[in-house]
């Protein structure tokens, strides 16, 4: 299998003698795709499209337009790169932000917003007073799922009283479990998303924060249990009391997470007063 330049911004995936996929840059941004039918399922678009945006050097968080997707399959190997259809019925997929005037929340959300498709399953591993957790579970919609993680008691009835109160308890739930057992509640490859606000809860005791000891695996876990195409996304904080090493361990951690296997965007946020939490977007490969 290979990536066949045929044309100034025009591509055809090439298996053995025969052209099984063709895709077309437009502008820069309008995406033309397409793999033959018998061919689909099985993985080459997904290589190929990885290979078409490398070859135009766009990388997955680039904002890009894509031609009417021709049938339901179509449909859904754009909605899982996270494209999405406007009013008007063209599919667009949302560039991650780029400015540092936000915050890493802000950064982190608009992330889910832009890559979270209906009918995911997202795992919330730090469920804290349940915000990001209604958050996921507005974003995956009824048909999806949204698993919530926390060890303390109060935190997982917080969240799920905040999600029933948004008639929401049919798609996500908390779970009384540290995420470091994550592997047990997400199978290898499950994840569309996994999402680490890391810290203590707010409103609570600020003795139990998270700790490296338990994040570090819990990172592990959760790199291990996305799909291909899933995403993590980690706020990392390092003020009083936890200090900086848990940020500066999950900053390393993603350091040397492999080019090959993810794609890696760090939000420091340097410069701005204070300790501004650093946020890190994750895709996997
Ligand atoms: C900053 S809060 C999360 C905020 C939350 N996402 C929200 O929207 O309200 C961090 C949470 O991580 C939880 N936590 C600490 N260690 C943990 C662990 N090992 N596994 C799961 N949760 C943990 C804390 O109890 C706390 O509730």
């Amino acid at each position: 299998m290979r990536l066949v330049c045929t044309a100034p911004g025009a591509w055809a995936l090439q298996k053995e003698a025969a052209f099984i996929g063709r895709a077309q840059l437009c502008g820069g941004r309008f995406l033309c795709f397409e793999v033959d039918a018998r061919w689909r399922g099985r993985g080459y678009g997904a290589w190929f499209y990885r290979q078409v945006l490398r070859a135009a050097g766009l990388g997955p968080a680039d904002a890009l337009t894509a031609a009417p997707p021709a049938d339901d399959a179509a449909r859904a190997f754009l909605a899982r790169r996270g494209f999405a259809p406007d009013a008007a019925g063209v599919w667009h997929k949302a560039p991650v932000p780029r400015h540092t005037g936000s915050s890493a929340l802000a950064v982190v959300h608009a992330f889910w917003r832009a890559h979270l498709h209906p009918g995911a399953f997202a795992v919330d591993a730090t469920a804290g007073n349940g915000h990001d957790t209604l958050l996921l579970c507005r974003l995956v919609g009824p048909s999806g799922r949204v698993l919530a993680m926390d060890i303390q008691p109060r935190a997982v009835a917080a969240t799920n009283a905040r999600l029933a109160a948004a008639g929401l308890s049919g798609t996500g739930r908390a779970v009384l479990a540290s995420h470091a057992g994550l592997a047990a509640w997400a199978a290898p490859g499950s994840a569309d998303a996994v999402v680490f606000n890391l810290g203590y809860l707010p409103g609570a005791a600020h003795g139990v924060y998270t700790r490296p000891d338990t994040t570090l695996p819990a990172l592990d876990a959760a790199a291990a249990a996305l799909r291909s195409g899933g995403f993590l996304t980690v706020c990392a904080y390092w003020g009083p009391p936890q200090g900086g090493a848990e940020r500066a361990a999950v900053l390393a951690w993603a350091d040397a997470l492999p080019a090959e296997g993810f794609w890696v965007r760090r939000f420091l946020f340097e410069g701005q007063p204070g300790h501004p939490p650093a946020a890190l977007c994750i895709r996997k490969r």
